[in-house]
């Protein structure tokens, strides 16, 4: 299994350019099932979770390929309406296959997700809102098997905040018979990405990227092309990498105003931060001040920074608290944290951090995506020598990470066994 070898303590310096959003690809992959045709997807980086969809979709019958960061998709015909446990339980967000499939096709079956490394992440939300839309949910043998000869329009209302709960049923609502409104739906950028592409389908859909969501059904959608927005996270990522080595980090390709939540953070804490429309320079030359955050639905502070953020604040002066209300496990990076030197107590939902003078670098091992980025961030940080096992979570989201590291001057190598 790969492992990454960190040298720590050298400040990084230089521009990264942000690839296409993970969270915008996966969704906008998964609507190709609800049109015939040739689909065209620009700005799509190769991830592991893009292969796994891919794999996803050839099973059901789309044909796919990623050159050039182009991702091009055949969707003429169905080969089955299943997606199987072996590629659900590795990435979950498979699930998106649920709300076209049923809407196109008036059957899918789909593998529970079950539990995952960051808590419970149940999907109860999205089948409540396909049974108010007309269809039959039976729970057979581990898989959801749902059926629905046509879905119609229904007013749902999330109890919780759920992105892919949202894009599961504005895809399945573009097809259905009369109007769909969505209340508490997820305002993240990801959804807005989508419901652009389903428009340019033909979708008739007001209000994504607000909390209500209207949805007129339509007879039928066409394939189009379509680009992805920057990758907030990854942009996010770089610019902790910045400030935890207190260096200066200009990302590019990624909008600013995704970044909104972080960039207050950062300023807050001490870091000099300039943002353009798209274009977001840091720079960190004194020592960072401890500062709270708690993870909320966007435009908050995103959970998928949480781990990058907390391995920041294992080094800043004072003590800063990291309140995680959308996951209730994903703590993980912090145990982690502890064996490079970091004072981190834990307290349910809440991290206390006490900042240290500095870290040591030590053998650390990755337990999924967000936290292995977090790991590599205290690894640049640390002196000495870092040792990430189980790297592959980080090629779920991020791509070619270390020769972007690698072009900012840390010394980052990959090794296989
Ligand atoms: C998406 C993102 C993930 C991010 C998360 C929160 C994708 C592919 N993944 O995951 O990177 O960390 O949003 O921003 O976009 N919940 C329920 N019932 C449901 C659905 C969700 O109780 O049916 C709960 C979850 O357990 C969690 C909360 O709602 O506590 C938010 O989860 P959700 O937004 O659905 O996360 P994902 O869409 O899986």
């Amino acid at each position: 299994m790969d492992k990454l070898i960190i040298e720590g303590g050298i400040p990084l310096h230089g521009i990264v350019t942000i690839h296409g959003a993970k969270n915008s690809v996966l969704p906008l992959m998964a609507a190709s099932l609800l049109a015939p045709g040739v689909h065209q997807l620009s700005n799509v980086p190769c991830l592991r979770d893009v292969v796994t969809m891919q794999k996803l979709l050839t099973h059901l019958g789309v044909e796919s390929k990623l050159e050039a960061a182009t991702l091009t998709l055949n969707s003429n015909s169905l080969a089955a309406n299943d997606a199987p446990y072996e590629l659900v339980k590795t990435m979950r967000a498979s699930v998106l296959v649920l709300g076209p499939m049923l809407t196109r096709w008036g059957k899918a079956r789909v593998s529970l997700p079950g539990g995952c490394a960051i808590g419970a992440r149940p999907i109860d939300l999205h089948l409540g809102a396909l049974k108010q839309m007309g269809a039959a949910i039976d729970i057979k043998e581990g898989y959801v098997e749902a059926t629905a000869e046509k879905l119609h329009g229904a007013n749902i209302t999330f109890d919780v905040v759920t992105v892919t709960g949202t894009e599961n049923i504005l895809m399945a609502a573009t097809l259905a018979e009369g109007t769909t409104v969505l209340k508490n739906a997820a305002r993240e950028p990801e959804v807005l990405d989508l419901a652009d592409y389903l428009i340019k389908m033909g979708a008739r859909i007001e209000g994504a990227g607000t909390d209500t969501i209207t949805i007129h059904g339509v007879e039928s959608l066409s394939a189009g092309q379509h680009t992805a927005i920057g990758d907030r996270i990854e942009a996010g990522t770089f610019l902790i990498a910045g400030a935890i080595t207190g260096g200066s980090v200009t990302v590019e390709n990624c909008p600013s105003q995704f970044l909104e939540s972080l960039i207050e953070k950062l300023r807050e804490a001490g870091c000099k931060v300039e943002a353009t429309e798209n274009r977001v320079t840091l720079n960190a030359s004194q020592k960072l001040n401890g500062v709270n955050i708690t993870t909320t639905p966007f435009p908050g502070f995103v959970t998928d920074l949480q781990a990058q953020f907390m391995a920041l604040m294992t080094l800043a002066n004072g003590t800063s608290v990291v309140s995680e209300t959308i996951f209730e496990n994903r703590f993980q990076h912090a145990l982690e944290l502890k064996r490079l030197g970091a004072d981190i107590t834990l307290e349910g939902r809440t991290a206390i951090i006490k900042g240290v003078k500095k870290l040591s670098g030590a053998p650390m091992m990755a337990t999924d995506l967000r936290a292995s980025a977090s790991l590599i961030l205290a690894g640049l940080a640390a002196e000495g020598t870092t040792t990430i096992e189980r790297a592959y979570h980080i090629d779920r989201g991020y791509e070619k990470i270390e020769e972007k590291l690698l072009k900012l001057g840390a010394k980052i190598q990959r090794k296989n066994g």
